[in-house]
């Protein structure tokens, strides 16, 4: 008698289980021809496919990445692939510039710039801009730019080196050179330098542009050309303005440091005066001083 009543229970547990399955299928049939008719969404694709592209991934890092004043509209150009070279329009606003002019007048020295023998500082003729260096997150506007600085790099921002503000007057100028070291004391120190940062705080109104002169592919393909002074057309060459930035890698992808990445400051002809900030991105974590 038990043994009877125990199999009908099976046989009741068993139809049970094949009633929850089917009624299981029959919902995710139903669940994906409404998905398949578009009645019902995901949440994942309810926003726009735009939404993948990079130029709109800027416009929300720069929403989130607030800072002071206001920036304008800012996009991103590719300049050159072979050095990697990227413009950003409008990466600093007017006050940030103004602002960095500002805190780094008062403490211009003449620059030097690394021995390659034995890495330290020295003079040079090279180079004849006044500049200094801003220490790492000395105020709030400062790690505002450097957040965004590590945004759009794709670089953690304690990779950076202090922001360097330069100062270049009529005739002043910064000659071809590579930002990467060429010496194992400063590598060994902070890392290899993988990229640089240059924003330029004033407009010029001729002369003084960035110049790669062994970029690959045709220099005379850039909607400026007409614009770049004749030293400018040595190479190919990026005016300076206001707010824009400009990143260039000086490593590849595969971490081997790139010859193409050779880049100058040509002189400024005219009674004007010309203010650059640049960070490096060093490839070894930077420790807090
Ligand atoms: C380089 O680009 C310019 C402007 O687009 C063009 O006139 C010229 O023919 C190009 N030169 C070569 C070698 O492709």
């Amino acid at each position: 008698m038990a043994k009877v009543r125990q199999s009908r229970f099976l046989a009741k547990k068993r139809l049970t289980i094949t009633l929850v399955l089917s009624i299981l299928v029959m919902l995710t049939v139903v669940l994906l021809m409404l998905l398949g008719l578009g009645t019902f969404s995901l949440p994942m694709s309810a926003d726009d496919s735009s939404s993948y592209d990079l130029t709109t991934y800027r416009r929300m890092a720069s929403k989130r990445g607030k800072g002071s004043g206001s920036r304008g509209e800012h996009w991103a150009e590719v300049i050159s692939w072979e050095p990697r070279v990227f413009l950003y329009h409008n990466f600093l606003s007017k006050e940030e510039c103004e602002y960095l002019i500002k805190i780094a007048k008062p403490h211009m020295r003449k620059s030097s710039v690394v021995d390659s023998k034995t890495g330290k500082s020295k003079d040079s003729r090279v180079r004849t801009s006044s500049g200094m260096f801003l220490r790492r997150g000395q105020d709030k506007i400062i790690s505002d730019i450097e957040k965004r600085i590590a945004e759009y790099s794709f670089m953690p921002v304690e990779h950076g080196e202090g922001l360097q503000v330069l100062h270049y007057e009529v005739g002043q100028k910064y000659d071809p050179h590579f930002d990467y070291f060429l010496d194992t004391f400063n590598i060994r120190k902070g890392g290899q330098r993988m990229a640089t940062m240059l924003m330029y705080l004033t407009d010029v109104e001729e002369g003084g542009e960035t110049i790669f002169p062994a970029a690959k592919g045709n220099v005379s393909d850039v909607p400026w050309w007409d614009e770049l002074s004749e030293c400018g057309k040595k190479g190919l060459a990026v005016k300076p303005k206001m707010g824009n930035a400009l990143l260039f890698w000086s490593m590849k992808p595969d971490a081997t440091v790139d010859p193409s990445s050779l880049h100058g400051l040509q002189s400024i002809p005219l009674p004007t005066f010309l203010f650059t900030c640049s960070r490096m991105i060093v490839s070894l974590l930077i420790v807090q001083e």
